[in-house]
């Protein structure tokens, strides 16, 4: 792939002067995918599934059409693909839905401080309100998941696993295929927090053996507003939805009502349509690159890039081996919302904060980090624009002061 022509998809790029290293908090977006939801809003811009004309047909088929691309995007069938307004949305279904329903006090629900807190509160509320025990699988040393930490702490009280696949702050794949089969064997469920890892290698629930998984479109290249739940059919076809309102239901009478089959019943109101067919276009995108070849490339822009950060003095690194594109780092004795705005200044956009992971940031025992993210847009070039302004910012500080 070459990072060089895939710029010139993206709008805002134009600006070459800006360094945008914050991917893992949401993607810039190709004009191909603006184009594809443009098309929508010029072209046929009606709803689904309601209108008996034209319109409403072609709306309602690449509407569709978006489903199944995302379905063959994760080797899932169509009707286990529910569109939701972002990951957030689909892991508090799950939680809200087969949690409430399935949970009961006595049983335990495995988390990790590594979490993003669109994965540990909406269990924090199952555990409050069914009086389940929510249990922590302690990190290793680096702050780590690891299949023998994991199996210290699974029982058969285990009826739930929440665990991330790529923690958005330290960058580390999970060993989720064995988690998944360890719980599975205690007949427990296993909901997969993969907003970090569907943009960034190929997914397959099958092979995984997930129940549940959980992406947002705006953080692969796709528009905000949308999200996916992956849920196997047995489990959709057995949960209640959770909204209430138009289009997912089937008959209504006045003090009852029944529900349209999975994924409907979890879709009311009228949909992300322009926001589907986009994370369509978006999907399509990435797999036009490949990814396996955005894998590759983010990886070898951290490697090099944490070697010469490891060169340098007063820098902390906490995930210096880590297998994706994210580095968290402190400058020593800066507080990170100094420092972000010395990046700002050289126009390069990172984040600084707990990263809605305060958790794992509780672990690493700072206030905060600061965190740079790679993704297909990113070159050398970028990594050395941002090296240079990491020196001057070290010298800076050193100069006013630590
Ligand atoms: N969850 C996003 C992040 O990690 C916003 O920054």
């Amino acid at each position: 792939m070459n990072p060089t022509t895939i710029r010139k998809d993206f709008p805002v790029l134009d600006d070459e002067t800006l360094v945008y290293l914050d991917t893992a908090a949401s993607s810039l977006k190709p004009r191909q995918v603006l184009d594809a939801m443009d098309e929508y809003y010029q072209k046929y811009g009606v709803n689904v599934h309601r209108g008996v004309y034209n319109l409403s047909y072609v709306a309602t088929t690449k509407y569709e059409d978006a489903r199944t691309t995302v379905s063959n995007f994760i080797n899932a069938a169509f009707n286990e693909v529910v569109f939701t307004r972002g990951a957030s949305s689909a892991l508090n279904l799950v939680a809200s839905s087969y949690g409430l329903n399935n949970v009961k006090a006595g049983d335990e629900i495995i988390v990790s401080e590594l979490e993003h807190h669109s994965q540990v509160l909406p269990w924090q509320n199952v555990s409050r309100i069914t009086g389940a025990k929510l249990i922590y699988v302690p990190l290793d040393e680096d702050g780590r998941i690891t299949v023998d930490n994991f199996r210290s702490v699974l029982s058969d009280k285990t009826k739930v696993v929440a665990l991330n696949y790529v923690s958005n702050v330290m960058g580390y794949v999970a060993p989720i295929k064995d988690i998944i089969r360890l719980a599975h064997e205690v007949g427990a469920i296993v909901s997969v927090d993969a907003a970090q890892a569907a943009p960034h290698m190929a997914i397959d629930v099958k092979d995984l053996d997930c129940d549940f998984l959980a992406f947002s479109g705006h953080k692969m290249c796709g528009p905000t507003g949308i999200g996916v739940l992956y849920g196997k059919r047995h489990l959709l076809e057995a949960m209640p939805p959770i909204e209430f309102g138009g289009d997912m239901n089937d008959n209504v009478d006045k003090f009852d009502a029944s529900w349209k089959e999975a994924p409907y019943k979890f879709e009311t109101g009228t949909p992300p349509i322009a926001e589907a067919i986009g994370l369509g276009r978006a999907i399509d995108y990435l797999q036009g690159i490949g990814l396996d070849a955005i894998h590759e490339h983010e990886v070898e822009l951290r490697d090099y890039t944490v070697k010469r950060m490891k060169a340098m003095a007063d820098i902390e690194l906490y995930n210096p081996n880590a297998e994706t594109g994210i580095i968290s780092f402190n400058i020593i004795g800066v507080h990170p919302h100094d420092a972000i705005t010395y990046f700002d200044g050289d126009n390069v956009c990172m984040r600084a904060g707990h990263h809605c992971a305060q958790l794992v940031v509780k672990w690493l025992d700072v206030p905060a980090t600061l965190r740079a993210s790679f993704y297909l847009y990113n070159t050398k070039e970028d990594c050395d624009k941002f090296l240079a302004t990491l020196e001057r910012a070290i010298a800076f500080f050193r100069e006013v002061g630590f």
